[in-house]
Order: C-alpha cells, then structure tokens, then sequence
C-alpha cells in the first residue's frame, strides 16, 4: 500500500499501521477505558443526516472562516498533538509545513518535540500554542513568555487533562517517555526497521517547550509523572482568568463540554472554546463533542467562538458541525495516521483530499460559503437542540 492508494482516513491508518511499531500506533489510536467515547465521536457524527438545498449556484466556493481573529482558507485545523516525532521523523515541522500549504492553524502542543522557533520558520500561517496549566505558576508565565516572543497568534489552555487518562493500550505496550517496552512489544520494533533506522538516525527526542524551562531530567520524566507532579489538580476559573488578562489576546479553552463551563469560559474574557473530549483519550464515558455542540452555540455562540474536535475524518462530517454553528473544527487522528504513514506528503494528502470533499460536498449542499449552512440542513434522530 503507498500514499497515492490512500482515499480516506481509514487508508491512512492502515497505512500507518503497517509502517508504525505496534505500541506507537497504539497511543495514537487508543482511547482510555474500554474506549467508548472514543467511538461515540465518530457514531454521533453518523447519526446526523443531512438536508442538502438545490438550485443556488454554486460554481464558485468560498471554504474559508475566520475563527478567534484568524482567517482561515478551510474551516478545520491541525489540533495540537503531543510527540510527533515519535510518529514520523519530521514530526511536528512536517504537520506545521503541510497546514501552511492549505492555509490553515498547525497547534503546537507544549509536549511537542520540536520548538515553537523551529515550527515557525516552517509555518507562516496563523499558529496556536496549546499548554497546560502547571503548578509552579512561574513556568506557566515563562512559557506564555516564549510564546509571545515566537509570535503565537492564539493561546489554547487544555483543561480535560488535569490527571491522565487510563490508557491500557499504553500499559500493556510499555508505552510512554521515556520507552521501556515490554518484551512483548520488542519483537514488533525489529518487524519495523524502516522506523527504527529513522528514529534512532535522527536528533534524539526532547520536549523543547519544556526543556526551555524545566528541567526534565533528559528524558527520564516520564508524561504519565508529568500530568501527576507538574499540572496543578487545583486550577480554578479564577487563575485561568488572571492567565487570559495576562495574555491580554485570543485566548481559548480546549476541552470544554458543557454550556455552563462555556458561558464561564466567555465571562473570563476567552475568546473561544473548543468542544473536545481529548479524542476519548481522557474520561472515557464522556457525550460526544458534536452532540454538545448545538447546546453550547445556543448558549454562547454570541459571545465567543465555538470549536468542536473528535471523530472528524470526512468533509461531511465539517459540513455538518459547521450548520450547528461551529466556527471551525479541530482534526486529530486523521492527520496524525497521514503523518505516520508518509510525513509531510502524507499530512498534504490528508488535507487535500478534506479540501476536495468539502470543496464537492459544499456544492452538493447547494451552499457557497458555511455562511450558507445552517441547521435547516441537518436532521437528528436524536435530541441535537431545541
Ligand atoms: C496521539 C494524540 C496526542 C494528543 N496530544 C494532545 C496534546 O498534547 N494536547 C492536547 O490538548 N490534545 C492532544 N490530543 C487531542 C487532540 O488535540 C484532539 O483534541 C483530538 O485528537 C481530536 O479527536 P480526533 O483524534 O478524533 O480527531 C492528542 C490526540 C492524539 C490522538
């Protein structure tokens, strides 16, 4: 199987299954628990049908939105992803290169593996800095500091992750930083040379948004010891405000599923939420994101912008957050599957084959732009709203 025989997401993951160590293709493919949210992303996602009109001229269409002040030439983004050189060699600079082709948001995530500096120089394109909140406050204001210097346009705070999810696929892999794998996970390294010749013939990992400021001891601070003794379990809304004053620009949470966290997120000045349960990687149980959505537009799609992420794999599936009033959507597993399988022609392909769905997905639609989609488009067999 090569790039060009890849049509869909699910090319992309098996392609990347077939390149990856069974253990990395595990922590990007795992959820926590017995997975049930993760599943439930995409299933809700399907229960929704959609309402096309006919008729309205649609020779020319216009895919781009503006989201918490940045204009984007198609309404999804790369989510920010934790250690992408582990996936593919090229890592983040790879995704970052890729959004910026299409015109669009690359997240940098503060346990990416390649600095904001150097992400910057492959990605002119309006960039966004996701972090977490750390007890020692000091770190939290040094990187909000690095980011300002490296010209972050949008400051995203993850509040789904103040303990970490429980992984098993992880467990039982020996996955994690550093990696130790179980015995039964080596044998699987030695069937994938092609991906160990890269990783160990490339800089060895680092956390370099850490790194700048803390040390991690190398690599020995395992991720799993960094959510339990470095993010601070007793964040409150009353710091996260003084952070948004601080930053004093667009400011979003990411993480956000319910109307009245959202309304608080609005009232402490955020500029946007994203509607997201980490993937289902987190608390395993959760309601899909898209199924809050309509609830959270409702309740404060006035006042900032709402952004929804999980499961989101087709340009049906954007079509259909966007008639429920989303601003953008956040894609995760889909490009990262892209990434592993063939680095940053993989990421293009990912994003052009998405350009090409909602180009042709839009037109059948019968919509030119996503001012043209509202919820007359959509039908639940469920409960989406009032
Ligand atoms: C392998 C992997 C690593 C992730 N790392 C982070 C991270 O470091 N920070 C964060 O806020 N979200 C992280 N996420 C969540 C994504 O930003 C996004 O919310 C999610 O992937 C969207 O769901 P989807 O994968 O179904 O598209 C990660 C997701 C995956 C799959």
């Amino acid at each position: 199987m090569r790039l060009q025989d890849c049509h869909n997401f699910s090319d992309f993951r098996e392609l990347a299954h077939r390149r990856l160590p069974r253990a990395i293709f595990d922590y990007i493919d795992g959820g926590a628990d017995d997975e049930v949210s993760k599943r439930r992303n995409a299933a809700a996602i399907e229960e929704c049908d959609l309402v096309p009109n006919i008729l309205r001229g649609v020779k020319d269409i216009d895919l781009s939105v503006t989201v918490m002040g940045q204009k984007l030439a198609l309404p999804v983004y790369c989510s920010p992803t934790a250690l992408q050189r582990v996936f593919h060699h090229d890592g983040e600079r790879a995704s970052a290169a890729a959004a910026a082709k299409f015109g669009t948001m690359f997240g940098v995530s503060s346990l990416g593996t390649t600095s904001l500096q150097e992400i910057r120089k492959a990605h002119a394109t309006p960039q966004c800095y996701q972090f977490y909140f750390h007890r020692d406050r000091g770190l939290n204001a040094a990187m909000m500091q690095s980011a300002r210097e490296a010209g972050v346009n949008v400051m995203m705070l993850t509040v789904d992750s103040i303990t970490g999810g429980n992984r098993e696929r992880d467990k039982r892999s020996g996955f994690g930083i550093p990696f130790r794998p179980k015995a039964s996970a080596l044998l699987d390294f030695i069937l994938k040379p092609a991906w160990g010749l890269n990783f160990l013939t490339h800089a060895p990992l680092s956390l370099p948004q850490l790194d700048a400021h803390v040390d991690l001891g190398g690599t020995t601070m395992s991720i799993s010891r960094y959510f339990t003794e470095m993010l601070e379990p007793d964040m409150r809304w009353e710091d996260v405000a003084v952070m948004v004053k601080d930053w004093g620009g667009h400011f979003c949470l990411k993480g956000v599923m319910s109307p009245e966290d959202a309304r608080r997120a609005a009232d402490i000045g955020c500029d946007g939420v994203i509607l997201s349960n980490h993937s289902g990687r987190q608390l395993d149980g959760t309601r899909a994101p898209f199924d809050q959505l309509a609830e959270v537009v409702d309740a404060v799609g006035d006042r900032l912008d709402v952004i929804v992420d999980g499961g989101f794999t087709r340009g049906n599936h954007v079509i259909k957050a966007l008639s429920l009033g989303a601003k953008a959507v956040g894609l995760g597993s889909y490009y990262l599957f892209a990434l592993a399988a063939a680095g940053q022609p993989g990421v293009e392909r990912a994003l052009s084959l998405m350009q090409d769905e909602l180009l042709r997905d839009m037109k059948l639609m019968g919509a030119r732009s996503v001012a043209d989609l509202s919820r007359a488009n959509l039908r639940h067999r469920g409960n989406l709203s009032k």
